[in-house]
């Protein structure tokens, strides 16, 4: 009784709605005027959302509707979503927007990383469900958004779910942080082979991953394959995942963007994948040769239209510096989302149980991915550790 009454009550606000918005047709018969409305099939009333299924009445403009959007907005609030075509429609009334904030579990993403090779958490959507996608199959991210904005707080739980989903035998990840600010704590971590805080680091680690590149190209190469994933599984090295937030910082670096070119170009068959965070990737900064091989755009608060477009996700401006945390996600379209917050504390917690006592494996785990004929010495595996041991 109580869910008739409801769907009454819901059927009579979509009519109300349908005459603010004068979607319907009038008949006379004798005196009075009548008014005939779409022709509601279905009310589907779920926790968090309406969905109405309804049929235009013959003589009425299917354009019409659509026009009106807005009416259906201002009956039933802004989240709203109304798709059709020809007659039929469905209006869609979802009683959550997003959340203000969203604090990080990974108890609660960990199902929706499920079958993803290198699953990468973005957020919660308006309907309520997170939003991860596969970086083996949309490869290199690119990070961008004022000062502030949270990217790096975005790459910490990026970064800090990957070392819970996998460990080093399928994930190595090399990372810098040239504000010399937050990666500290992934310092030991098994899966983190370097963490590189000068540009002087970050060059031996690109050089060094260069090397594996080459590697991992002959290796195709001898085995015929055209992707590192068409190789048996017990032969697959583990991915790579290169990690840099505030790239500004090495722009003038010819030998750092050189190797990045090739990186975004090549890695993807490698299983080598990068991540790239800055405030404004505009040309002068970001070589296009980069961005464009950039597929994946997170576009955090932007400055305005023009900063958001170059990030490629214009809409990005009109996020207020309040709402922290807060991006459009750009893959095939664009969908707004609200980063989980993980804090740095929480961060270093997690992250306690997977760290290794001493040194000694880290280097080990470096050594072995390297080639004598790589042209890269011991030395420089020594120093990118070293280095990246000393803050
Ligand atoms: N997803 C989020 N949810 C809530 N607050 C956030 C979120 N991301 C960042 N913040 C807040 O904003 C501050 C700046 O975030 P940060 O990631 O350092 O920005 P950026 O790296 O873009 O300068 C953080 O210290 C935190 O207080
Ligand atoms: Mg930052």
């Amino acid at each position: 009784m109580r869910k008739w009454l409801q769907k009454q009550r819901a059927k009579s606000q979509l009519r109300r709605a349908f005459q603010a918005a004068g979607l319907y047709v009038t008949y006379r018969s004798g005196e009075r005027e009548l008014k005939v409305f779409p022709k509601i099939h279905s009310v589907i009333n779920d926790s968090d959302r309406i969905e109405y299924a309804f049929t235009l009445v013959n003589g009425m403009d299917p354009k019409e509707v659509l026009k009106k959007e807005y009416v259906f907005q201002q009956v039933f609030g802004q989240h709203v979503q109304l798709e059709g075509d020809y007659k039929r429609f469905t209006l869609t009334i979802y009683h959550r927007g997003l959340p203000n904030e969203l604090s990080y579990s990974f108890e609660k993403i960990k199902p929706h990383l499920e079958g993803l090779a290198l699953p990468i958490i973005c957020g919660m959507d308006r309907y309520g469900r997170y939003i991860a996608y596969d970086a083996i199959q949309e490869p290199h991210l690119l990070i961008a958004g004022e000062s502030g904005s949270g990217k790096s707080t975005q790459l910490r739980s990026i970064l800090t779910t990957l070392i819970q989903y996998y460990d080093e035998s399928k994930l190595n990840i090399y990372c810098a942080d040239l504000k010399m600010s937050e990666f500290h704590i992934f310092k030991r971590c098994r899966q983190v082979k370097a963490v590189c805080t000068t540009p002087g680091q970050l060059k031996r680690t690109l050089w060094f991953i260069q090397a594996e590149m080459n590697r991992r190209s002959r290796m195709l190469h001898e085995k015929e394959v055209a992707h590192i994933n068409d190789l048996p599984e017990s032969a697959r090295p583990p991915i790579i995942l290169v990690c840099i937030d505030e790239l500004v910082v090495v722009k003038d670096e010819k030998d750092i963007m050189d190797t990045l070119v090739q990186l975004v170009a090549i890695g993807r068959a490698l299983n080598i994948i990068v991540i790239l965070s800055m405030q404004r990737p505009s040309h002068d900064i970001l070589d296009t040769k980069i961005r464009a091989n950039l597929t994946v755009r997170m576009g955090f608060r932007a400055a305005d239209l023009s900063n958001a477009k170059i990030i490629g996700t214009p809409g990005a401006e009109k996020i207020s510096i309040e709402q922290r945390g807060r991006f459009l996600l750009k893959r095939e379209g664009l969908v707004e989302l609200q980063a989980p917050f993980l804090s740095l504390e929480r961060a270093q917690k997690i992250l306690e149980a997977y760290k290794v006592a001493d040194r000694g494996n880290v280097l080990q785990a470096g050594l072995e991915m390297t080639n004598p004929q790589d042209h890269v010495s011991e030395e420089m595996i020594l120093g990118v550790l070293d280095d990246a041991d000393q803050t």
